[in-house]
């Protein structure tokens, strides 16, 4: 791949492949049908299948093969999809637009979406430790995965960080260290798992699994701040969301905080340090992730 790769087009051929399988991973399980259709409904109604195909990048450029850890990879776009149903309900960010569709809650009720997010976050669980079956994956590898992205996924992460989200959003004087923090928790956390658990599943050695953590982190912050500037100056549409959500609801965001021109700094300043962290890796697992580091920042949706 080269420098003028089309990052755009690389990240939808990882998304197609995520997408065949996600297509009909739910249907073997005996689910009720409205739950299922609910989960079903905001699990394929799009979405830049990011996290699963940070999972295949990393788990690659160390050698395993995708079609081996494709259940694991799938199960971070269940929790991430989960995170966005809960996001949107009314006792949250109140949004009732969600990928370009009216959110979960708006399509069915808030019960059906808080079990819909219930449901696959739980499922999400059966999906990785599928990779064991068929020695897939070996054991050991996997519940060091499993366990990197429980860790992100939870109380200490993501769910975390959406806590302070909530708490912040009541205050005026959130300061940068807090804001900071909170984009590492309720973003950061799950994007590193994708990467650090991607590469634990190959295999790779400790300071591989440590760049690939260097990266998450960085790429994680870069995505959330690219986010918090689309909601000022993004297009709905392209978006498929609702722009200017933050300020209705009074959150503090980078842009709120330091301004846009300042935000798009340090997005970029953490998108250097992501592509940094894979410094002297040359194959084109690693010049993808790079462009799709820059790419992050200068995303339109
Ligand atoms: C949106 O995530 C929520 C954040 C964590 C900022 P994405 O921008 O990855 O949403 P989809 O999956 O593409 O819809
Ligand atoms: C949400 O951040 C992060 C999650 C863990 C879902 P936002 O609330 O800014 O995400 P959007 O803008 O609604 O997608
Ligand atoms: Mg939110
Ligand atoms: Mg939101
Ligand atoms: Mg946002």
């Amino acid at each position: 791949m080269s420098a003028g790769m089309d990052v755009k087009a690389e990240l939808k051929k990882r998304a197609a492949e995520v997408e065949a399988y996600l297509a009909d991973c739910l249907r073997a399980r005996d689910i009720p049908e409205r739950l299922l259709a609910s989960m079903e409904y905001s699990l394929h109604a799009g979405g830049k299948r990011l996290r699963p195909a940070l999972v295949l990048t990393f788990a690659r450029m160390y050698g395993a093969q995708g079609s081996r850890i494709m259940p694991f990879a799938a199960a971070l776009e269940l929790i991430h999809t989960y995170s966005l149903i809960h996001d949107d309900l009314p006792a949250m960010d109140d949004d009732d637009l969600r990928r370009g569709k009216p959110s979960n809650h708006k399509k069915f009720d808030e019960a059906t979406a808080i079990l819909a997010g219930d449901g696959l976050l739980t499922e999400a669980f059966c999906l990785m430790f599928s990779c064991a079956d068929e020695g897939n994956v070996p054991a050991p590898r996997l519940v060091r995965a499993a366990q990197a992205v429980a860790t992100a996924a939870g109380s200490g992460g993501m769910v975390g960080g959406q806590a302070l989200d909530m708490e912040y959003t009541a205050r005026s004087d959130v300061s940068f260290e807090e804001l900071r923090a909170m984009h590492a928790m309720k973003t950061g956390a799950l994007i590193t798992a994708a990467c650090v658990a991607g590469a634990q599943l190959a295999g790779a050695e400790p300071p591989y699994v440590r760049r690939a953590r260097e990266y998450g982190i960085n790429v994680g912050a870069a995505f959330q701040i690219a986010d918090d500037i689309l909601d000022v100056v993004g297009d709905t549409k392209t978006l498929g969301k609702p722009v200017g959500s933050d300020e209705r609801q009074g959150k503090t965001t980078y842009p709120s905080l330091l301004g846009l021109d300042k935000s798009r700094e340090l997005a970029n300043a953490r998108a250097d340090a992501a592509i940094a962290a894979l410094d002297g890796i040359e194959n084109g697992e690693a010049a993808f992730l790079r462009a799709l580091a820059r790419y992050i920042v200068e995303r339109v949706n």
